[in-house]
């Protein structure tokens, strides 16, 4: 294959399930250890040599154009490809006929993360040049993905969240295709939930013959679809992140992997890593537990919180019980107060969950 590869980032969709972050907010710039999840695809993207990159955006567009502008800042040259309308990935690949041309790709979808990222894959498709490679992984819920059936070194069938399905290799969501699936994805009709759904796009090319070579991933990999999922994602890359302290620390202690960012002050707390604490985050007579990210601005006073999420601004002060497991969206508030009588008060967004102990 001598023509340079493109990329194609899928960054639309509703986020149904991390309601209600993605009530106001794109699902694919959910902080993972403080950064976007879907930067950590532009960069695997850009490590395998891949920087000419087509992102599909729908209606967090405007939020998406502006944390990666240009995408020089990442090391690539950003394309932004609005998408009518949700209507499935085969759909998000015919919206970018015009900027693929005749090019083959890398289609990302901009939720996914893979540890090892995706650089030896790239090259093994530019090496073997099939019409599509596709990756796979074991999992023990496969009706929640595309799942696949091989026969040796061969796909047969492939299945969109199937209710009994036929094997447990779930499709990752990060797919090398050639100019074939254009013609797949335009002669495949919706499925029964409404969508071209790439899965029987790539059906569609092997029922007509043409190679698609699977590939099992070993490393990890996670699909941030869940609340769940974004912790654990958030679990593995703190895990592995580089310890470092660029802010103030003032009568407070750290332990194991913690980056404190510039701006950032602690006073009278202690943060047990794995742990970041964003730009101008202040933690004062605090605990901040293992697997926790906090993000710039945030405030956390006379509190506890371990193995969560805290976005931009949110504001912790007086709680009696240590905070864990929880994604927290921007601008969030949660306070004790002394007004009597003694009461929750709440002032929640559709789709919020309280969790009381
Ligand atoms: C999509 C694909 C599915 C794949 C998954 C990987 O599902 O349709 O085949 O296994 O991504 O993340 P979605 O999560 O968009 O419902």
């Amino acid at each position: 294959m001598s023509r340079e590869l493109k990329g194609l980032v899928l960054s639309g969709g509703a986020g149904t399930r991390l309601r209600p972050i993605t009530h106001t907010s794109a699902k694919q710039l959910v902080p993972v250890a403080n950064t976007p999840v879907l930067f950590y695809g532009l960069e695997a993207l850009r490590d395998a040599g891949i920087t000419d990159i087509g992102i599909i955006i729908g209606d967090t567009g405007d939020e998406i154009r502006e944390a990666v502008g240009d995408g020089s800042a990442l090391g690539i040259r950003a394309t932004f490809i609005p998408q009518s309308a949700p209507l499935g990935l085969a759909h998000a690949v015919l919206t970018a006929e015009e900027f693929l041309g005749d090019s083959s790709f890398v289609m990302y979808l901009g939720d996914n993360l893979l540890r090892d990222g995706i650089t030896p894959l790239v090259e093994e498709f530019r090496a073997s040049d099939p019409d599509a490679m596709i990756l796979l992984q074991h999992v023990p819920n496969p009706s929640s993905y595309g799942v696949a059936v091989l026969d040796g070194d061969r796909v047969v069938n492939l299945e969109e969240k199937p209710a009994a399905p036929k094997s447990d290799l779930a499709l990752v969501g990060v797919y090398m295709f050639t100019p074939s699936i254009l013609d797949a994805a335009k002669a495949i009709a919706p499925s029964a939930r409404g969508e071209l759904e790439i899965t029987d796009a790539i059906q569609y090319l092997i029922d007509e013959g043409r190679r698609v070579e699977p590939h099992v991933v070993t490393g990890w990999w996670k699909d941030t679809g869940q609340v769940e999922d974004m912790l654990e994602a958030n679990r593995l890359i703190l895990d592995v992140m580089e310890p470092r302290v660029d802010g103030e620390l003032i009568n407070s202690d750290i332990e194991g992997r913690v980056v404190i960012e510039a701006g950032a002050r602690l006073v009278n707390s202690h943060v047990r890593g794995p742990a970041v604490i964003g730009r101008d985050a202040v933690v004062e007579d605090a605990y901040i537990g293992p697997y926790s990210s906090i993000s710039t601005g945030c405030v956390v006073r006379r509190a506890e919180i371990e193995h969560s999420i805290l976005l931009e601004r949110v504001h912790l002060e007086d709680l009696d019980a240590r905070v864990e497991s929880s994604l927290i969206g921007r601008d969030v508030t949660i306070t004790r107060t002394d007004a009597k009588p003694r009461a929750y008060r709440f002032v929640l967004g559709d789709s919020s969950v309280i969790g009381l102990t």
